[in-house]
């Protein structure tokens, strides 16, 4: 993966911007990539998911909402965007684990909200993309490689 945008740090001042900034990083991903989404509740993690997946030409970005029910939901596109929210997995069985890695092998780009779950357990190079919130709708979005 090779991109402008790693490492980053970008100010996003709406939804559509954290969107488009979304969008930017799907033009970069490759089959097999892993995305971590870091960031407390509200802090924009599936609006940015949104956009990796209107991205990757996935599905309508309208039709990305927080899996509330499911762990994961794939949206078939130029590669299939695997969506996880692992808000639920608050401390990971080696059952969770195992299922998780195995689904982490399924064909495609996989992008996980609450991503840092996953922190000491993911053995695979992934991007990072941590957001914290600045002043009103200000997001600050830091996206970064880590092994
Ligand atoms: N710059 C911004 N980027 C993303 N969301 C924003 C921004 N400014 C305000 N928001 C609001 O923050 C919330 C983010 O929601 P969501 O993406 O579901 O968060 P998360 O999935 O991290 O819990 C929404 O209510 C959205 O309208
Ligand atoms: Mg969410």
């Amino acid at each position: 993966m090779t991109s402008q945008l790693l490492p980053s740090r970008t100010v996003t001042r709406s939804t559509d911007e954290t969107i488009a900034l979304g969008r930017a990083l799907a033009e970069t991903l490759r089959a097999g990539d892993v995305v971590l989404l870091v960031g407390p509740m509200g802090a924009g993690k599936t609006y940015f998911a949104k956009g990796v997946v209107a991205g990757m030409g996935a599905s309508d970005e309208d039709d990305v909402a927080s899996p509330a029910y499911d762990i994961v939901h794939q949206f078939p596109g130029r590669e299939t965007v695997h969506h996880y929210d692992l808000f639920r997995l608050q401390t990971l069985s080696g059952d969770d684990v195992e299922w998780l890695m195995e689904s982490l092998m399924e064909p495609g780009v996989h992008v996980l909200e609450w991503g840092d779950r996953l922190d000491g357990v993911l053995r695979k190079p992934h991007t990072r993309v941590t957001i914290t919130a600045g002043e009103g709708d200000e997001r600050i979005i830091a996206i970064e490689a880590a092994a």
